[in-house]
């Protein structure tokens, strides 16, 4: 069967190449992240036997912000070395200028997109990036330790505080003295506005810049939940945690060192993975409230692919993202990595139900996600951000208290909009 698929694969390329299209050099860039690079060289070595077509991947670290400092050099230089990037949900507004408007190659396709994740990316008009794969966090937690305490799956973080500690103590009481409450993404960076903007609106307190632009962040809501968040550090959180991303959480949790942890859709697949220690342990509900009434609050994310303005071979470039967004490799990565499809039939796809449930018991989840405000803040969204984050850094290290620091992010974001954002 292989060998058959191999040689009419073979024979498909070599009748392409006698038809007169042209093999292309294509370089992609993507932050690598759990198994993603693995799934996306098979799905790249699937287009070069289909196409002729070779792509080369050049990997960046795993922190979006590292990506976006690293993107914007190249994009400002307008190098021609990347033809395709993967960008971050929050980066259109940013970037637009530099990538080719991808909305007359995919008029075609464009409708059996979430409408959610195509307007995410679309600037003034231009359709900037073709979506990937969405994210709406977890909160995952170990169900074989809530029944062993005799807890509920927390509502509130109140709870889950009580819990993580009662269930820690508990823990390195009978000799276990890795084990810690709740791991999360608590570096000075992007995925610390994730976290920290979901605290915040699920406590009542708002968002960083609402949707029409006004400022309202310093208000005490927005203070409790920084104050809870500090009090974890050094409590059922490590101090480390203040240097946690995605993948230093998921070590944790997933080496079995952790109750609960705030992360991303790609977890789930892994923790549940045949070598994982918690595969049959762990389970996930959705984040907690501040309390009674309150909304639970999860972050979007995802994770888009645009082609350079600067790129020298944009028409196989545009062939590349149709292809990796095509319906089998949305179902692949769905089913392989549990990353939210961008194509909406792929959630009712039964063998995504059967082989991956977290994709269909997320997708009201998905559907809610609370959007950072990079559409209102449009060019300064990466200021803005980096000076939510730092706040939040700041007081979750004892640097200043959560009104002190709330009270100057509100000066700064003051400062960043000026008249206007
Ligand atoms: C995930 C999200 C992305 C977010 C990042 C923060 O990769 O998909 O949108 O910015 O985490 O660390």
């Amino acid at each position: 069967m292989t060998t058959f698929r191999h040689l009419m694969t073979g024979l498909a390329t070599a009748a392409l190449l006698a038809s007169g299209a042209i093999a292309e050099e294509l370089t992609i860039v993507h932050g690598s992240i759990g198994r993603d690079q693995e799934n996306l060289r098979d799905q790249l070595d699937r287009f070069e036997a289909e196409t002729g077509h070779t792509v080369t991947i050049v990997s960046m670290p795993e922190s979006t912000t590292d990506q976006f400092g690293q993107y914007r050099l190249w994009l400002s230089a307008q190098s021609s070395d990347i033809d395709v990037y993967r960008l971050d949900v929050i980066w259109a507004p940013q970037l637009a200028q530099h990538f080719v408007d991808l909305s007359p190659h995919v008029q075609d396709i464009i409708d059996d997109f979430v409408p959610a994740a195509v307007e995410s990316q679309t600037v003034d008009g231009k359709l900037v990036a073709l979506p990937m794969f969405l994210g709406a966090p977890a909160l995952y937690y170990r169900a074989d330790l809530l029944e062993k305490y005799g807890r509920d799956v927390p509502t509130t973080w109140q709870e889950m505080t009580e819990t993580a500690q009662i269930i820690m103590d508990g823990e390195r009481a009978e000799g276990d003295d890795d084990m810690w409450g709740f791991v999360f993404q608590g570096a000075a960076y992007e995925g610390l506005t994730c976290n920290a903007q979901e605290w915040i609106v699920s406590n009542g307190g708002g968002r960083i810049v609402e949707l029409d632009g006004s400022i309202g962040i310093n208000n005490p809501a927005a203070a409790e939940a920084l104050t809870l968040a500090a009090s974890w550090v050094g409590g059922i959180s490590p101090e480390g945690v203040l240097n946690y991303k995605e993948e230093d959480a998921r070590g944790v949790f997933q080496s079995g060192n952790a109750v609960f942890m705030r992360n991303w859709n790609y977890a789930y697949a892994l923790a549940a993975g045949e070598d994982s220690p918690v595969r049959d342990s762990f389970a996930v509900t959705t984040l907690p409230t501040g309390g009674d009434g309150l909304p639970s609050a999860a972050t979007l994310g995802g994770w888009h692919l645009g082609v350079s303005a600067y790129s020298e071979h944009q028409e196989a470039a545009i062939e590349l993202v149709r292809f990796l967004n095509n319906y089998d490799n949305q179902k692949e990565r769905a089913i392989e990595l549990s990353r939210p499809p961008t194509l909406t039939a792929v959630y009712d796809d039964p063998e995504v139900a059967a082989e991956q449930e977290f994709i269909p018991l997320w997708k009201p989840v998905v559907d809610n996600a609370l959007p950072r405000p990079s559409a209102a803040t449009l060019r300064k969204y990466n200021e803005v951000s980096a000076a939510f984050w730092t706040a939040t850094h700041n007081t979750m290290s004892g640097d200043g208290t959560a009104e002190e620091n709330l009270a100057r992010l509100e000066a700064e974001l003051n400062r960043l909009r000026g008249p206007r954002w």
